[in-house]
């Protein structure tokens, strides 16, 4: 193994100490290389390159199933992860009544799909996910749920999931599963027929350090046929250029979801990731990220004041996050790594880190060490008037917090990074909430036992 070989591969390792591979990631010279390429290509009239183009996808469709242990003909390209996930949303024969059961942390694209369902009267519903997935699935009510879509990796806590025990689970129950695999693919081995599930959404531009623009959507083979298709064109069918066949006759293959020409530029970009990647060794890669977090949380365990954001050491995953000290303030603290040459995520007061294979256990010995001597530095501290408990342009008063439609408003501002005093009259619930609130958003939920309506509780 050679290191130092490897991460000539990518320029972005002789620029900085770049551990953010979970937001988009800078792709190797190979891949900038083989879009080059095909761009220039573009100069060219079509019929040119066309064969040879189809051969790019056909190549990556392939590379892409034997990733996911999927036959290539359960494989359509998209334009991106999103994509993915509202072609399956769209393609389900749903019934009035149906319901969606969904984790509350998910990345927004795996909740705002199933919410633009609602005028087909199919309810999207939120649960909480942090414990492991299966204590929770067995506590769900699934009356009435057709679907369960989750994210294999949670985008900001890292926390990741069993997903043979997801698509066991709900085979058992025949319900559809659904998984949003992009912050997993790459990072740990995805065995898409032994899961058992019936849907997984991706993206090129994280884990699998491709170009943006180029997602990819497995959908389980005998249910191809079952479904709708919501986007259709002429390379839907069976015999694309056969322009006289007056038949829709869809392609029995999930290309049936491809409605025209694909980016190429994009693809064979991903197909040289994808490539490059396999020639340095899945195991190797999978191993190296996995060592990268044991190693990241293992120091981060050290620094006084931090706490980890997903405590269980059984399910690692490529993503470590941990919540900052109470006095310190995010932005200044992501500026004051950014002058240590080290990029990370920052949202609200939670940290995210996520290196690559190619990272050196020296860069995440160089963030560690950064961020604890940062903590110390008197300029990032929160003010007196941010660090007490009241910051009045970020706090929000909900009466009737308690009660269905006041705990979707909580939530719904805690996820745009408001504090939130409630007022309700379930001391239980209110205390459930604080813990979810504080816990998955880190922000204070202060409240206040009371009903309103009767005047001796105001005062
Ligand atoms: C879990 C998850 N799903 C979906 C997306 C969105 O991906 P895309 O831009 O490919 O739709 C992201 C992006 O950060 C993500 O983290």
């Amino acid at each position: 193994m050679n290191l130092k070989k490897y991460r000539e591969l990518f320029p972005i390792s002789q620029k900085g100490c770049f551990l953010n591979h979970a937001a988009t990631a800078p792709v190797s010279y190979a891949t900038i290389n083989s879009m080059k390429v095909l761009c220039d290509q573009m100069q060219e009239p079509l019929g040119k390159h066309f064969y040879e183009s189809l051969g790019i996808l056909e190549h990556t469709r392939r590379l892409l199933a034997e990733l996911l242990s999927a036959n290539a003909g359960e494989i359509a390209f998209t334009s991106n992860t999103s994509t993915a996930l509202s072609l399956i949303a769209l393609s389900i024969d749903w019934k009035p009544g149906d319901r969606i059961l969904v984790p509350r942390n998910e990345f927004p694209s795996n909740r705002y799909v199933w919410q633009n369902l609602k005028s087909k009267g199919v309810k999207c519903e939120f649960f909480d996910l942090d414990h492991p997935l299966s204590e929770v699935l067995e506590s769900l009510d699934l009356s009435s749920v057709k679907l369960i879509s989750i994210s294999l990796v949670s985008y900001l806590s890292g926390q990741r999931h069993d997903i043979n025990a997801f698509g066991a689970f709900c085979r058992k129950h025949d319900i559809l599963s659904c998984v949003d695999a992009i912050q997993a693919v790459g990072t740990i081995p995805v065995d898409v027929h032994q899961a058992d599930i019936d849907f997984l959404a991706g993206g090129a531009q994280k884990w699998l350090l491709g170009p943006m623009g180029c997602g990819y959507l497995y959908i389980r083979k005998d249910l191809i046929p079952k479904l709708h298709v919501p986007l259709v064109g002429w390379t839907s069918v069976r015999y694309p250029e056969n322009f006289d066949l007056m038949q829709l006759d869809f392609s029995p293959e999930a290309t049936r979801f491809e409605p025209g020409l694909l980016n190429i530029a994009s693809i064979g970009g991903f197909k040289s990731s994808l490539e490059e990647l396999k020639s340095i060794g899945w195991e190797f890669i999978y191993q190296r990220i996995q060592n990268h977090s044991i190693f990241l949380r293992e120091g981060i365990k050290q620094i006084s004041g931090i706490t980890l954001k997903y405590p269980h050491e059984k399910y690692l995953s490529g993503i470590t996050s941990f919540d900052l000290p109470k006095h310190i303030h995010p932005k200044k603290f992501q500026a004051s790594l950014e002058k240590e040459g080290i990029t990370v995520t920052t949202r609200n007061s939670i940290v995210r880190v996520s290196p690559h294979f190619y990272n050196t256990q020296e860069e995440l010995i160089h963030f560690l060490s950064t961020i604890d001597k940062t903590f110390q530095k008197k300029s990032l501290f929160l003010t007196k008037e941010k660090k007490g408990k009241l910051q009045p342009d970020r706090w929000v008063l909900i009466n009737g917090v308690t009660g269905t439609l006041g705990k979707e408003i909580a939530l719904s501002f805690a996820q745009r990074g408001y504090n939130i005093l409630g007022i309700g009259r379930n001391q239980d619930i209110l205390k459930t909430l604080k813990n979810t609130i504080e816990k998955n958003y880190s922000l204070q939920f202060e409240f206040l036992t009371a009903d309103l309506k009767n005047s001796y509780e105001v005062s």
